[in-house]
């Protein structure tokens, strides 16, 4: 069967395709349809962060399909009333409540509704290069132009910041500020990292202005930076976070994790799917999992280990090397593409960010012998 012709003919051609038809995961490597073995860097977008199929959350997920796979949100369920009580705890202490939904853009719709009726403001601030998603409020937060552009006219009130200039944050934020929304280390934007000084001024200039504060913790939850939430390098207390890609280890979730702050009425907002007792059960063992494995000390340690190794010869390519814990941005002097296809012949998948920066985001479970064979392939293309 020719899976890539049926795809480019059936599918919408809305994405660069690598020749390859993956059929199966486990830990960091995945396989394609030839049996061919990869080493995963990219881990489904940052998905797959406690690693491709993890026996644990395979038989919650199978356990789940066998007795529930719907429950509107107008009954209770044990599956989300577990979760909603996890996710709250595992989050920063300003979190008391979540709303759960099926996807990153989902989850920043529902910040930037709730955002707007909690505050009877309208105005948001974002950063420039931040990515949030791709639905109209979403793309409205997103800087680049590309994304935003073709689907003119847009949410009004958004204006965007240059990361790590606190004049100019200091100086977007007005009277109708709704929200600002920052991500703490951007993905899709270069793996650009706030700065702690700059963090904590957003706070302290949002409280002082009584506009709120939302993390976008989408692509840096779960460990991926070597914390449970980028949050906790800075001991930031958020007034929203959203989360999403890892939460459930591939299995489509989203939330919006509240603060006090935040008031909504019964009936403003809702979702079908949000909440299902499949994506709850899978999320409860995922992050069962990242706390018995203790991923989040794990993504520390393999990513010193890697930038470490990496560093050992040199990189004529590389510009600068941007990192926390497992998320990774090599800023090359050229294109990118060109070595992600040589990576990719090599057994090993990575990520671009942008046009000049290669994204390392691999599963948490990546081991050192793995690491091992990226680097010298990374020394081999990039000396
Ligand atoms: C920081 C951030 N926010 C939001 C999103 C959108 O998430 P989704 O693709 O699940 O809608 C992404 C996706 O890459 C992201 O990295």
């Amino acid at each position: 069967m020719d899976y890539q012709q049926l795809e480019q003919q059936y599918g919408l051609a809305l994405y660069p395709k690598r020749d390859a038809v993956l059929v199966r995961g486990n830990g960091a490597l995945l396989f394609d349809d030839q049996g061919r073995e990869y080493i995963d860097c990219a881990a489904g977008i940052g998905v797959a962060n406690v690693g491709h199929c993890h026996p644990k959350v395979v038989a919650a997920l199978q356990q789940q399909a066998e007795s529930l796979m719907v429950v509107p949100n107008t009954l209770y369920n044990d599956k989300r009333s577990l979760l909603l009580e996890k996710l709250v705890a595992l989050a920063p202490d300003s979190i008391n409540r979540a709303f759960l939904c099926n996807s990153g853009t989902e989850a920043v719709e529902a910040a930037l509704k709730f955002a707007r009726v909690s505050t009877g403001r309208t105005g948001f601030v974002t950063a420039m290069r931040g990515f949030h998603g791709r639905t109209m409020g979403a793309v409205s937060a997103t800087f680049t132009k590309k994304y935003r552009d073709p689907f003119a006219p847009l949410i009004p009130g958004f204006s965007y910041v240059p990361l790590n200039k606190i004049d100019k944050l200091d100086a977007a934020i007005t009277d109708d500020t709704a929200a600002v929304m920052l991500e703490l280390v951007q993905g899709e934007g270069g793996v650009n990292i706030a700065s702690a000084e700059y963090i904590a001024a957003a706070r302290e200039l949002c409280t002082q202005r009584g506009a709120l504060l939302i993390v976008d913790e989408i692509q840096t939850g779960f460990g991926r930076t070597g914390c449970n939430f980028a949050c906790e390098h800075h001991d930031l207390q958020p007034d929203m976070m959203t989360v999403a890609k890892a939460v459930a280890a591939g299995v489509p979730m989203g939330a919006t994790l509240l603060s006090e702050k935040i008031k909504v009425e019964p009936g403003m907002h809702g979702t079908t799917f949000g909440g299902n007792p499949i994506a709850c059960a899978t999320a409860l063992a995922t992050i069962d999992v990242l706390i018995d494995e203790d991923l989040a000390a794990r993504a520390q340690h393999c990513g010193e280990y890697l930038e470490r190794t990496l560093m050992s010869a040199p990189l004529s390519q590389v510009r600068a090397i941007r990192r926390q814990g497992l998320m990774i941005g090599l800023e090359l002097k050229g294109k990118v593409q060109p070595v992600l296809e040589s990576l990719m012949a090599e057994g090993i998948i990575a990520l671009p960010a942008g046009a000049t920066v290669l994204r390392l985001l691999p599963p948490l479970v990546i081991d050192e012998p793995q690491i091992d064979k990226v680097v010298s392939q990374l020394h081999r293309l990039l000396a």
